[in-house]
């Protein structure tokens, strides 16, 4: 069924609407005209000796109020739609003046969002009203998972202002793990290593790098072997993997000998949702420079 009335219902639309103006007008004017024969009123019937039909006439305020709010509305459907399908002669429309405010916002914005586009992640990120801006969005999509204060959540989700990046911390690689998400893969090594004891000298092992490489310990050759690939001879990670740096004793997921044992039986896999059908380029480009400013402080 068709929102708008058809040309038939709209013709009948604009019949009903003008007779019944039409109407009304007559009727305020027969009473209007009824009025001036006072005469009438004495050739009223009475009865019981005093009782009598009223006719007092109505008040002249009254005729003058209905007359004015006839003529408001002749015009105002004259202006505006209201007769059927007949757009008045403002052409006015809910969806024009949608347009049109939609139009006066893009003016409004469009200068600032060039403004974004154009400055440098230093000078925005030394811009107040543009890190008020930014950490407002990150309030609002990332601090459900990453904390108001990024600081992260300790064994679920990454702090995002203690300077260590997984995945990077140029502005590209931060801006991409904002746009299109992150997941990492690390599967479980347990039946690979073979049992156990290597398990246990393995995790060992991976704890006691951010104090310098020993290669005696027992658990290098496994890690030698099943883990550089991934985390690097020295632990140092590889962003494009993902892989998070071992030797600098910045754990997401914990520091204890029974949370990288874990890891290592179990594996894990991390996942930051995309963003970009939720923010614009000119938002992720304000987080990316909240991020960096955020680091570059501490
Ligand atoms: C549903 C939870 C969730 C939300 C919401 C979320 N993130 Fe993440 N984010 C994660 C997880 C989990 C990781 C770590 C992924 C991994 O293990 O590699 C991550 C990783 C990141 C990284 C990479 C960190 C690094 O060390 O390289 C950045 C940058 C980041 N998030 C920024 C954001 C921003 C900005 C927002 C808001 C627009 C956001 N995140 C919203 C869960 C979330
Ligand atoms: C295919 C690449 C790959 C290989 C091989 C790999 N890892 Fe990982 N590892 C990752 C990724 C990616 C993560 C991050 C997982 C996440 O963010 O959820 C990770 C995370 C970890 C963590 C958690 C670090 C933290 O900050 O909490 C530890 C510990 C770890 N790996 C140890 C190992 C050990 C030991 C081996 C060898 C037995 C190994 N990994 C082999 C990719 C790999």
């Amino acid at each position: 069924m068709a929102i708008m009335p058809n040309d038939f219902w709209s013709g009948w639309i604009i019949v009903i609407t003008v007779t019944s103006l039409l109407g009304l007008a007559w009727l305020v004017l027969s009473i209007y005209l009824l009025r001036s024969g006072d005469d009438q009123l004495h050739e009223e019937p009475v009865w019981d000796e005093n009782l009598q039909e009223g006719n007092t006439p109505a008040p002249l305020w009254w005729f003058w109020l209905i007359l004015a709010m006839m003529v408001f509305s002749v015009v105002y459907l004259m202006l505006y739609p209201g007769l059927g399908s007949f757009q008045g002669a403002f052409q006015w429309s809910q969806g024009g003046q949608l347009a049109e405010r939609q139009a006066s916002y893009n003016a409004e914005f469009e200068p600032l969002e060039q403004q974004i586009v154009s400055s440098s992640y230093e000078a925005l990120g030394s811009n107040e009203l543009a890190m008020n801006t930014a950490a407002g969005i990150f309030e609002e999509h990332c601090s459900a998972c990453h904390g108001i204060d990024a600081r992260g959540q300790a064994g679920l989700f990454p702090s995002l202002s203690d300077g260590v990046w997984q995945w990077g911390g140029m502005p590209a690689q931060i801006e991409q793990s904002i746009r299109n998400g992150r997941n990492a893969a690390m599967v479980g090594w347990l039946s690979a290593l073979g049992g156990e004891g290597q398990l246990q000298n393995v995790a060992e092992f991976v704890l006691s790098m951010s104090d310098g490489i020993d290669a005696a310990h027992p658990g290098k050759r496994y890690y030698d072997r099943f883990c550089i690939a991934c985390h690097g001879p020295n632990g140092d990670g590889n962003p494009v993997l993902g892989a998070p740096r071992l030797n600098d004793d910045v754990w997401l997921y914990g520091d204890e000998i029974g949370s990288v044992r874990t890891t290592i039986i179990e594996g894990r896999m991390g996942q930051m949702p995309a963003f970009a059908e939720t923010l614009d380029d000119q938002q992720i480009k304000l987080l990316t420079a909240w991020l960096l400013a955020r680091n570059s402080a501490d």
